[in-house]
């Protein structure tokens, strides 16, 4: 089978490749030239971890191309996907549909065959139905099927996620888009994963409330947190507990500073924007984003507590500033908020990422970049955790006791065990879980 992929990003990137992986011709489009010539050179636009081997392997094989024109990836297409960037519209939360649109109608006008038009972008529910109306008005004379295949991608893990799926979720209208989806997905058959085959509106917001479900439990299990640093309780355990319920389940029960990232953010703006519009009140959600916003501004004030209010003129160390482990993306990350704020109250701010600074030296003026954790570490007043790369899981706090100029550890990702830290010297602060007094 041959298909086209339109969006060389996180999503398009990563399902072109592992589409190839499924024996799929696949061509993978995108107007920014700089990005495909990139990408011909065997060089990734984007950090994702095994997918500069999934690719080069590809490439070899001949079973993966790069254009940025269309023309040449509509030739013989069983499938073109739409994997363009949704992001939140500025000021009014809506999800930025333009080039989503724009995809649609270059495709329509290059289309010399039926064929199937797939978003695996993430699109509010409707969208799906809108193509339709603008192929037909585009295209009277040529019969183009519209279906929703949304991706469930963790950065990070997104190859896995992929090959691996917990389901594949196709929103189809005709019987012969189910069977161009049923065949491009066949491999995952014999690892019986599930293809749920639904309306394009059901697959749509499946989507969105996959995402706002997700943030939902996050932001539930952070708001716990804070009731179990009141009343002595830790927060992990907690999780754990609750965990154990089958009907509750262990995943995304780590609390911290906030979600962040490319889609909870964005999605969970874009699904109330959808509410809105047909006059439904999602007051979880609402409130689910409103928690979490202002999470990320109380982080500043738990940093500053431990750093007994006095921030001006002192030095942090910030271990780790992308949203989450494993990734370069800085989108909606934490750090975003919290070192600002630090810097505004006059402090002086060391980070170390192992991936992060390609973006963070953008998005984070005046911080000094580090090239390891000692080095960020050395005459520091405080140390800060945001992002739990197992690189720091590792950190010496023997080493780091004797590095620091006041022993203050304020670990938000609760990857330091307290006593140990305690013993090293430090005055630790977790999230949900009761503080400790050096060598206590
Ligand atoms: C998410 C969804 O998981 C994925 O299915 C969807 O396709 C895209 O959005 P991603 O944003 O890449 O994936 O990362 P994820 O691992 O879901 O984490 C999202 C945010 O939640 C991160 O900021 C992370 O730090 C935070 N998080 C996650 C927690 O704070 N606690 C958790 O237990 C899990």
């Amino acid at each position: 089978m041959r298909i086209a992929m339109i969006g060389t990003g996180y999503v398009g990137l990563v399902s072109g490749a592992c589409f190839a992986e499924f024996g799929v011709e696949v061509t993978c489009v995108d107007k920014a030239a700089e990005k495909i010539a990139m990408l011909e050179a065997g060089r990734m636009p984007i950090y994702e971890p095994g997918l500069e081997d999934l690719v080069a392997r590809h490439r070899a094989a001949g079973r993966l191309r790069f254009t940025s024109t269309l023309e040449p990836a509509l030739e013989g297409a069983d499938a073109i996907f739409i994997a363009v960037g949704t992001p939140t519209r500025r000021g009014d939360g809506h999800a930025d549909l333009s080039y989503v649109f724009a995809a649609a109608e270059e495709i329509a006008r290059g289309l010399d065959h039926p064929a199937l038009v797939v978003t695996k972008s993430t699109v509010p529910v409707g969208t799906g139905r809108r193509l339709q109306r603008l192929f037909r008005e585009l295209r009277p004379d040529l019969p183009i099927d519209v279906a929703s295949n949304p991706e469930f991608l963790r950065e990070g893990s997104a190859i896995e996620d992929f090959l691996r799926p917990d389901r594949v979720v196709c929103g189809v209208e005709t019987q012969a888009a189910r069977d161009t989806l049923a065949a491009l997905y066949r491999p995952l058959n014999l690892i019986e994963t599930p293809i749920l085959f639904t309306s394009i509106e059901t697959a749509e917001l499946i989507k969105y409330a996959t995402n706002s479900f997700l943030a939902t439990k996050i932001t539930f299990i952070n708001e716990i947190a804070d009731l179990c640093e009141k009343v002595g309780a830790d927060v992990q355990q907690v999780a754990r507990g609750i965990g154990l319920d089958g009907r509750i389940g262990r995943k995304f029960l780590h609390a911290g500073p906030g979600y962040g990232g490319s889609c909870f953010p964005k999605d969970t703006l874009a699904l109330l924007r959808t509410a809105e519009l047909h006059g439904v009140p999602l007051r979880i959600v609402d409130t689910v984003v409103q928690v979490n916003e202002a999470r990320k501004r109380r982080m500043v004030k738990k940093i500053v507590d431990a750093m007994s209010g006095e921030v001006a003129g002192k030095r942090i160390a910030v271990l780790g500033v992308t949203f989450k482990p494993n990734t370069d993306d800085m989108r909606e990350s934490p750090s975003l908020v919290i070192v600002p704020a630090l810097q505004a109250e006059g402090a002086e701010i060391r980070v170390h990422d192992p991936e992060g600074r390609r973006e963070g030296e953008r998005l984070l003026p005046g911080v000094t970049w580090c090239s390891d954790s000692y080095e960020a570490i050395t005459g520091a007043d405080a140390i800060v955790l945001l992002t739990e790369w197992n690189q720091f899981r590792g950190l010496d706090l023997d080493r780091a006791r004797s590095l620091v100029r006041q022993p203050v550890l304020v670990d938000l990702r609760n990857v330091f065990d307290p006593e140990r830290a305690s013993r090293a010297g430090f005055v630790y602060t977790g999230v949900g879980r009761p503080g400790r007094r050096a060598g206590a």
